[in-house]
This record gives C-alpha cells, structure tokens and sequence, in this order.
C-alpha cells in the first residue's frame, strides 16, 4: 500500500465480522466463476481473511494456492490448517514473486482500494505463466438500486466514490476492468456482470442490508471528516435501510464486474 492509499473499512473486528457476513453472501457464486485446473498454482491478491482462497485449497488439495494481502491483521485471521494454501504479507501493486509462476491470479474486492489498479495488473501479467488466466470481481457502487427507494442512503452511498477517491481508491473501477486487462497486455478478455439481487422470500435481504449498514457504519467518521455527509443524513440513511428489513416487497439489485482473461 502506497502513503496515499488507507483502506477505507479497516481491519477492526467489527469491519471483519461485516466481511465474513459479505463472504457468507457471495462466495458460492464466485467460487463457481474461478475454473481452475487440477495442479494449478493459484494467486490471489487482496485476500482478506482468506476464506476464498481456504476454499480454493479445499476444493481440489491438488493445487497451490498464495494470497498476498497488505494488513497482517488480516492474515493474523486466516485458515492455517491447509498444507497446499500459504499466505504471504505484501501489496498487490508490487508482487514479491519471480515473473511466469501461477496459472491463475484472482482476486474480488481490491482493485477499489489501490491508486494504481493498473500497476495491479501488469504484476499478475508478470507472475502469471503463458497461458495463465485472470479472474476479477469488482465494484462500480453506482449500480446500487433499493425499492421502496432510499434517497439518504443513495446519497451516502453516492459519497463512498468521492471519500473512496480521497483515500487513493476507485469505487468505481469494475466499468475500467476490460481496460485495465487490456492495457497490461492480456488477450481474450471477457468482460461480465454477476448479480446480486436480494429480497425477503429468498432469505438473504436482512443479510445483504446488514452488509450495507457495516459498510456505513464503519466508514461514518472518515465521511465526516472528509464532510461529505452530516450526521443526521448518515442517520436518515441508516433508518431507511432498518425500514427495507421490515418491509416484505423490499429488493435490492447490485451488479458486480466481472473479467477474465489470457496471458
Ligand atoms: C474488501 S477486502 C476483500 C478481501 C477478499 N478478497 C474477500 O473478498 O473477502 C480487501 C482486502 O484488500 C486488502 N488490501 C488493501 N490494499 C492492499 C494492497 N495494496 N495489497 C494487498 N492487499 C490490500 C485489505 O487489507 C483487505 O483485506
């Protein structure tokens, strides 16, 4: 991480706790997006707690699999019981690997929180073998929509690109991922959405709510000093969300970005 990036949610047990409920959410289905071949050396970057890439090694215990992550606070979390799965402290845009060693680099949620997503990029086109395929999964947060609809939580939520730009990231950097691959050399790229719809019949609304409550509550302050929302907004927006978890018709569309791509 460079001197102008701060990772906006933090490490806190509160933020990792709203980061296991967002894994819980998701990981099926990204799971099922990551295709990779028996024997495979996997990377990932940003891994977090390491609960993807502890199914990854479970999966299939014929591959390797590394997750480079920034906070040890975060690795101080993740599964140690995996012989084939290793986690290694360091930052994505400056890979402590040699050129040509995995043949798949993955990773969701990371790019946002980097000033050079690019620099990103071109590190997994190096440590990938010829051959080797990326997987992505990232946010533009301006694809959010609520019904009945949220107008305070809209506006907090539209605050999280601005604060998210302050502090060196992108909020909406899933739209450049077909750009990013391309200008780091990668061929066959294939650009994708993955939705995220919620409402109360399928059982997971209160759950994804309760994630977009984490993520406000946890970045309240920095969006008051960057005084880009006032408390009785934040307030509103929180009320608004309560309501949409006692709601029966409430739903909630979000859409990830998506790629993959050869080396
Ligand atoms: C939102 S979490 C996502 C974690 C994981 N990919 C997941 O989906 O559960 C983003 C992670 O990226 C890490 N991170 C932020 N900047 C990083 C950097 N420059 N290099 C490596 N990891 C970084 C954070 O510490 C955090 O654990």
């Amino acid at each position: 991480m460079t001197m102008e990036e701060k990772y906006i949610h933090g490490v806190h047990q509160e933020e990792q706790d709203r980061l296991r409920l967002l894994n819980k959410l998701t990981n099926k289905a990204y799971l099922e997006f990551i295709q990779v071949a028996s024997n495979s050396t996997i990377l990932e970057i940003g891994s977090g707690l390491g609960i993807i890439a502890g199914s990854m090694a479970e999966r299939d215990r014929s591959v390797q699999v590394t997750g480079i992550e920034y906070a040890q606070e975060q690795i101080n979390q993740c599964p140690t019981h995996h012989p084939n799965l290793q986690f290694v402290q360091g930052d994505a845009q400056q890979l402590p690997f040699d050129d040509a060693q995995f043949d798949v680099v993955y990773g969701r949620y990371i790019l946002e929180h980097l000033n050079n997503p690019q620099q990103a990029l071109q590190e997994a086109y190096r440590v990938l073998k010829p051959g080797g395929i990326i997987y992505f999964q990232e946010n533009a947060i301006s694809l959010m929509r609520v019904f009945p609809e949220c107008p305070r939580f809209q506006e907090v939520w539209q605050q999280f690109i601005t604060l998210q730009a302050q502090l060196g990231g992108d909020a909406e950097v899933g739209t450049k991922l077909y750009s990013l691959a391309y200008h780091a050399g990668f061929k066959d790229i294939i650009p994708a959405f993955a939705q995220e719809i919620h409402y109360h019949k399928k059982g997971t609304l209160n759950g994804w709510v309760d994630n977009l409550i984490g993520n406000i509550e946890g970045a309240t302050d920095a969006l008051m000093e960057a005084n880009l929302v006032t408390t009785e907004t934040i307030q509103q927006a929180l009320q608004e969300l309560e309501m949409l978890k006692q709601t029966p018709e409430a739903s909630s569309y979000f859409y990830w970005n998506r790629i993959t791509a050869t080396k």
